[in-house]
């Protein structure tokens, strides 16, 4: 367990709210992607993202390791799992980034790509490990405790909907666009209900499903393990609940999960995903989207970002629109990003 304030355990005294240090982190990386919106070129948007990211967490007293990063260290020459951040100060950290959530909405102009990054206390984030994907389930506060991964998914909805006071063919369940989901996609028809497709981005997607303005009920399907970990960090400040179920995609992948200890069977909240009571996120949109407005260039040579800044520990939920000044910010940053 990570040294976070005595003082604050006690409840006696507000501490240091690590997000506010974290959305310039994911303000930068946004910043730094956003001059590949629409270029075509996911890496080159990805790799931006990282440097700038990486330009930035070296700036905020801590002692960081990287547990949901860019992959291994050999493929990622930044922001690898088990990489160490900070200058070793307190409070010791989990950390899980994903400097680019939606390479390709990037690569291709479209909506709801961020830049994302969660802090817990140190040991207390899931490692998914082997396990590329899980299948997940969210919604919000007000249906989290009618959310299955076992139960038929009409039977869902049509709790979901009792619960909500409305008829099951209004209810919306956002999922990714992937044939994989042709059984879901089939049921939830079946039910009377409706699909939102996406093609990429379920962290934004997760967050919007359990956001009680939002358009859509549900996120459902099948999406990448460390998003699921980064949405778990997310709901316990937004309120809400994620459920996982890592899904290995061939038989080596379950037998490497297997031998690594992992139940496959295993249901994961948001709780387990994340089990520090002490959680910072923060993410800033690229492009626009339905959670955060992208970078926007005004005529003065100013850019605009707009973040969401968050502690589960305070509940405190923050939406944070900034003004960044090219110019000077080409000089601080050494023509790094502006
Ligand atoms: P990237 O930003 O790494 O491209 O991931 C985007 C994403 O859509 C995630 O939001 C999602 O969890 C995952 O990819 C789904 O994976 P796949 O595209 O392989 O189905």
């Amino acid at each position: 367990m990570g040294v976070i304030s005595h003082d604050v355990r006690s409840g006696s005294k507000p501490d240091r709210n690590l997000a506010l240090e974290m959305v310039r982190v994911t303000e930068a990386a946004a910043l730094a992607a956003a001059r590949w919106v629409g270029k075509g070129q996911k890496e080159s948007a990805d790799q931006a993202a990282v440097d700038a990211m990486r330009l930035l967490l070296e700036t905020v007293p801590m002692d960081g390791t990287v547990v949901i990063g860019e992959g291994e260290k050999d493929e990622a020459p930044m922001l690898y799992n088990g990489e160490r951040i900070g200058d070793g100060s307190p409070p010791e950290v989990d950390i899980a980034v994903d400097p680019l959530e939606g390479t390709t909405l990037t690569a291709r102009g479209m909506p709801s790509a961020l830049a994302v990054i969660a802090l817990a206390e140190r040991g207390t984030m899931f490692d998914p490990g082997p396990c590329v994907y899980m299948e997940k389930i969210a919604g919000g506060s007000d249906v989290a405790d009618l959310l299955s991964l076992g139960e038929p998914l009409g039977d869902v909805i049509a709790r979901v909907a009792e619960r909500k006071g409305k008829s099951v063919g209004d209810v919306t369940i956002i999922m990714l666009d992937r044939p994989r989901h042709e059984d879901g996609v089939q049921q939830i028809r079946e039910a009377g209900a409706r699909v939102r497709f996406i093609s990429d981005g379920d962290v934004s997607a997760a967050l919007f499903a359990v956001s009680a303005e939002a358009g859509v009920d549900l996120l459902w399907g099948i999406g990448g393990t460390p998003e699921g970990v980064l949405s778990a960090a997310a709901i316990k400040c937004l309120g809400g609940q994620l459920l996982g179920r890592l899904w290995p995609r061939d038989d080596a992948e379950r037998q490497a999960a297997i031998d690594a200890g992992y139940d496959l069977d295993e249901v994961l909240d948001v709780d387990r995903l994340v089990s520090g009571d002490d959680v910072f996120f923060a993410a800033s949109g690229v492009t626009d989207g339905d959670l955060l407005q992208g970078v926007r260039y005004t005529r003065d040579g100013k850019a605009t970002t707009e973040s969401l800044v968050m502690r589960s520990r305070s509940g405190t939920v923050r939406t944070v629109s900034a003004r960044h000044d090219q110019a000077k910010l080409r000089e601080v940053t050494g023509g790094r990003y502006d």
